[in-house]
């Protein structure tokens, strides 16, 4: 079985650290995942407020519930397990953070080499001109226009739609050239994030999962710390 003594050493030893995040790596900030017990897929439907269907049918709705993130996100700050990540970067001679975080708690936290898979809440993309700008600021009137007039969305990655060539690129690129990948506070359900681990594994890494429950990546993963994120990844240090 796998212990921190041994995944520090593996880690320290690594040419290329690759770290995947998902949702359970900021919820101990404050922001809730979308699959536990108090996930947002449980309160929410996902097919009505984070799809293009659902966009184009309201947007008014659509962005009433990202308005609402945004509120929730803008209050919140980066946690340990957040500042972990930044020091093992620093550590690491080749590093990589692939998050399906769209929150940017990473980079707030001082994480450089971060490929948001997912996009970004803080980002907004018109629809009509299809300029896309960083925008943190409260929105006066929903839904927000952009100056040609036409209606902005957020900078996410909905379902059903396909995630940017270059992002896919970058993502797949890091997990095929990792010695070490961390899997940490994700459900690993939603692809294609969640191929990565076995990318990496097959192309010979030392996979390891770090999450409070068992996950599909029982049977991928090389070894498995379970616990907190905030918990686990500065033990890790
Ligand atoms: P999920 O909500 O599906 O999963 C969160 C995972 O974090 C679960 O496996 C939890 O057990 C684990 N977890 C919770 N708290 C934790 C903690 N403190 N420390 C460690 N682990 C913890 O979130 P994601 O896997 O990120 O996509 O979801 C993937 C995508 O599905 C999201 O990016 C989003 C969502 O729908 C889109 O909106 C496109």
């Amino acid at each position: 079985m796998a212990t921190i003594d041994s995944v520090r050493e593996s880690i320290a030893g690594a040419d290329s650290l690759v770290v995947l995040t998902g949702a359970g790596v900021s919820a101990e900030s404050g922001v809730p995942t979308f699959r536990g017990t108090d996930g947002l897929w449980r309160k929410h439907n996902a097919t009505e407020l984070a799809t293009p269907e659902a966009f184009e049918k309201d947007p008014l709705l659509v962005w009433e519930w990202y308005a609402w993130r945004r509120d929730l996100i803008r209050g919140v700050s980066p946690n340990p397990g957040h500042h972990a990540i930044v020091e093992l970067e620093k550590r690491a001679k080749e590093f990589s953070l692939i998050t399906q975080n769209v929150d940017g708690l990473h980079s707030m936290a001082g994480s450089i080499n971060v490929v948001e898979m997912h996009g970004s809440i803080w980002k907004v993309r018109c629809t009509a001109c299809g300029v896309e700008s960083v925008d943190r600021e409260v929105f006066g009137e929903l839904p927000p226009r952009c100056a040609c007039g036409g209606l902005l969305r957020p900078g996410v990655v909905w379902f059903g739609e396909s995630l940017d060539a270059d992002v896919i690129g970058k993502a797949f690129g890091a997990a095929k050239g990792a010695s070490v990948m961390l899997v940490v506070g994700t459900s690993s359900v939603v692809q294609p994030a969640a191929s990565l681990g076995a990318v990496a594994r097959d192309a010979g890494a030392y996979v390891v999962e770090i999450n409070i429950e068992e996950t599909p990546m029982h049977g991928v993963a090389d070894a498995h710390l379970t616990g907190r994120a905030g918990e686990v990844l500065p033990a890790l240090l």
